[in-house]
C-alpha cells in the first residue's frame, strides 16, 4: 500500500498553513504532529517561534525537514502516538494523517488496541485521524490551542462518538471554517475544515465563530483574505450573515457527543422548533426504510421497451425516476435469482442466451463468490419489497443535487434501485402516507435536513442512518383541527399529484403544526 494510504501523505499549502498559524493567539512552545515536508515549521518561525518540535513517523520526508529546518526546530522520527503525553506544548497545530482503521499500519493499529489509554477509545471504523486529535489535547498546556486542519466527517459519524466525547470533557472550540465541496487538496476528497480548539477546564464555553464556504470554486487566497476580514469582526456574540458565496455565523459549543452540527442561530431556532414539536418521535419509528437492490451491471439486466416479457422482469424505481412527489414509469430490469441451477435457467431460452453472451462481463463483477453469475450483485430488503409490493411506496434518491427533494410517491408495483431509498408504512401508522409524502418535501424538514442530515456541499445524502432520524410529526388524533389538517394535507397531495402547484399551502399547513 502507498504511503498516502498508509500515513496519509497529503501536504498543505503554504498560504493555508501561514492562515493557521497566524489563528493562534498563543505564542511559545509549538508542535507540529506530523511535519511531512515541514510547510508549518516555516510558517511558524516565519511567524516568530522560536521553540517548534515535529515529529514525522516517515524517515525520508523527516530528513528532507531535517535538512530545510534542523538547525532552527527539533524534528524527531518518531510516531506521534508514542511519544510522552505529558509534555506541555501552547500549540499544537498541522494536517494530520487522515487514515481508515483497516489501512493504519498494522503495528500502530496493534498499539491502539491493546493499550490501555486507547482501548478504551478506537473501534474497527476509527481513523488515525482521532488519534492524533486526542492524543495533541492530551500534550496541550490547560489554556493550550490545536489547530488543525481535517475531513469534516467525523462531526456526526457514529463511530467518532468516543472522540467527541473527549473534546468536549477537555476543552471548547472557538472558530471552525467549513469548506464543504471546496477542494483544499489536489488529491483528495473536499470538505475539509480547519478548527481551532482550547483545551480548558472552564465550564463557560463561548460562541463558536463559524465560518462556511459554499462554492466549489474560488481562489484559495481570496478565500483565506475574507475569512481573515470577517475575523476581526470576532467577538463571539452572536452574529449571523449570509452572502452568495459564504456564511458567517456564531453557535453555541457542542454540549454532548452526539453528531455535531453547524448551524446558523436562525437554522437553530427552526431545528429547535421542530423536533420540540414532533417530540421525538423520528421516522423510522413509523415507517421502514430500506437502500434498493444493485445489479452491478446494469446493460445487461436493464430491459429496453417491451423487448422481454414475463414473470422475472420487474419494474424499479431509480433516482432518475423519482421527479419529487410523483414518480415518472419505472425501469424494467431482469431478476433471475430464484433460479438456482444453469440447466433450470436453460429452460428459459431467450433469457439464457441473453445472460450467457455476457457470462464473462457478470462473473466479472464486484460480488459474492458463493453467488451465481447470473444473480444481482446485491439484493437488499427483498422482503421488504414483495410484502410491500401493492401498498403505496415513497422513494428518495440516495444523492441529490436539487435544492428541493425529492421524496416521490407511487401506488405501483415498484422495487427500489440502488440508488434510491425506500420508505413504507409500518403496521399501526394511522396517518397516510401522503402526509408524511408531504412532511418529507416540506420547507421544513428540507432545512432541518440541510443541517442534520447528510450533505456535502450541495450533495445531499439520503441514507438509511439519516433518514431514519427525520423527526416525524404526528397527529393528534384526538384534536379535530389537527385531523382537518391531515385531511387537507393529503387533499392538497393528491392536486400536486395531478400536477397542481400546492405546496406553498401544504408549507403553511405544517406551519400550523410545529
Ligand atoms: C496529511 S500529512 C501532512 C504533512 C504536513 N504536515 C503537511 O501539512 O504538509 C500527515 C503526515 O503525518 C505523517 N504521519 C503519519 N503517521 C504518523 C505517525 N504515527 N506519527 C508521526 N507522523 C505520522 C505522514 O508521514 C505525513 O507526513
Amino acid at each position: 500500500m502507498s504511503k498516502k494510504k498508509t500515513l496519509g501523505q497529503y501536504y498543505t499549502s503554504p498560504e493555508i498553513a501561514n492562515f493557521m498559524v497566524k489563528l493562534s493567539s498563543n505564542k511559545g512552545k509549538a508542535l507540529d504532529s506530523g511535519c511531512g515536508k515541514g510547510v508549518f515549521i516555516k510558517e511558524l518561525l516565519s511567524e516568530g517561534f522560536s521553540k517548534i518540535k515535529a515529529y514525522e513517523i516517515d524517515k525520508d520526508s523527516c530528513q528532507v525537514c531535517n535538512k530545510k529546518y534542523g538547525d532552527e526546530a527539533e524534528i524527531i522520527n518518531k510516531d506521534y502516538l508514542k511519544t510522552a503525553g505529558s509534555e506541555e506544548f501552547n500549540l499544537i497545530i498541522g494536517n494530520p494523517p487522515y487514515v481508515h482503521w483497516n489501512n493504519i499500519p498494522e503495528k500502530i493499529r496493534g498499539f491502539l488496541t491493546k493499550n490501555e489509554f486507547w482501548s478504551k477509545y478506537v473501534n474497527g471504523e476509527w481513523d488515525l485521524l482521532y488519534a492524533f486529535i486526542i492524543w495533541s489535547i492530551e500534550k496541550l498546556k490547560q489554556g493550550g490551542e490545536l489547530i488543525y486542519i481535517v475531513p469534516y466527517n467525523w462531526f456526526n459519524a457514529t463511530y467518532a462518538e468516543s472522540l467527541r466525547d473527549y473534546m468536549i470533557k477537555n476543552g471548547q472550540f472557538e472558530i471552525i471554517c467549513h469548506f464543504s465541496e471546496f477542494k483544499l487538496f489536489d488529491d483528495c476528497y473536499p470538505n475539509n475544515i480547519i478548527f481551532k480548539y482550547r483545551k480548558t477546564r472552564e465550564k463557560k464555553k463561548p460562541l463558536i465563530f463559524v465560518f462556511e464556504y459554499k462554492k466549489r470554486k474560488g481562489d484559495i487566497k481570496s478565500i483565506l483574505t475574507s475569512i481573515k476580514e470577517e475575523f476581526k469582526k470576532i467577538d463571539h456574540k452572536s452574529y449571523e450573515k449570509e452572502g452568495e458565496n459564504t456564511k458567517v455565523f456564531t453557535m453555541p459549543n457542542f454540549k454532548n457527543k452526539n453528531m455535531w452540527y453547524l448551524a446558523t442561530p436562525t437554522e437553530n431556532k427552526l431545528i429547535n422548533r421542530i423536533e420540540k414539536a414532533t417530540g421525538g418521535v423520528v421516522l423510522s419509528d413509523c415507517l421502514d426504510i430500506g437502500v434498493g437492490m444493485v445489479s452491478g451491471r446494469d446493460e445487461v439486466f436493464k430491459i429496453k421497451d417491451d423487448e422481454l416479457k414475463g414473470e422475472f422482469i420487474l419494474s424499479f424505481i431509480k433516482a432518475s425516476n423519482c421527479e419529487r412527489y410523483r414518480v415518472n414509469s419505472g425501469t424494467k430490469y431482469l431478476l433471475v435469482d430464484d433460479i438456482k441451477t444453469e440447466s433450470e435457467l436453460k429452460k428459459h431460452p431467450v433469457i439464457y442466451k441473453r445472460l450467457k453472451d455476457n457470462e464473462e462481463s457478470l462473473r466479472n463483477r464486484y460480488m459474492s463468490k458463493t453467488k451465481n453469475w447470473w444473480n444481482w450483485a446485491t439484493v437488499r430488503n427483498l422482503k421488504l419489497f414483495k410484502d410491500n409490493l401493492s401498498e403505496p411506496k415513497v422513494f428518495v434518491p440516495c444523492i441529490d443535487r436539487s435544492l428541493k427533494p425529492r421524496f416521490s410517491y407511487t401506488e405501483g408495483e415498484y422495487y427500489g434501485a440502488g440508488d434510491v431509498l425506500t420508505i413504507v408504512k409500518k403496521q399501526g401508522l394511522k396517518e397516510d402516507l401522503k402526509y408524511v409524502l408531504a412532511w418529507l418535501n416540506s420547507d421544513y424538514i428540507n432545512k432541518w435536513y440541510r443541517v442534520k442530515g447528510s450533505r456535502t456541499g450541495h450533495r445531499i445524502r439520503y441514507t438509511q442512518s439519516y433518514v431514519s432520524r427525520i423527526p416525524l410529526r404526528l397527529i393528534n388524533w384526538d384534536d379535530k383541527k389537527e385531523v382537518e389538517i391531515h385531511n387537507r394535507i393529503v387533499g392538497l397531495v393528491d392536486d400536486v399529484l395531478m400536477g397542481g402547484e400546492r405546496e406553498d399551502e401544504i408549507n403553511q399547513l405544517f406551519e400550523e403544526l410545529i
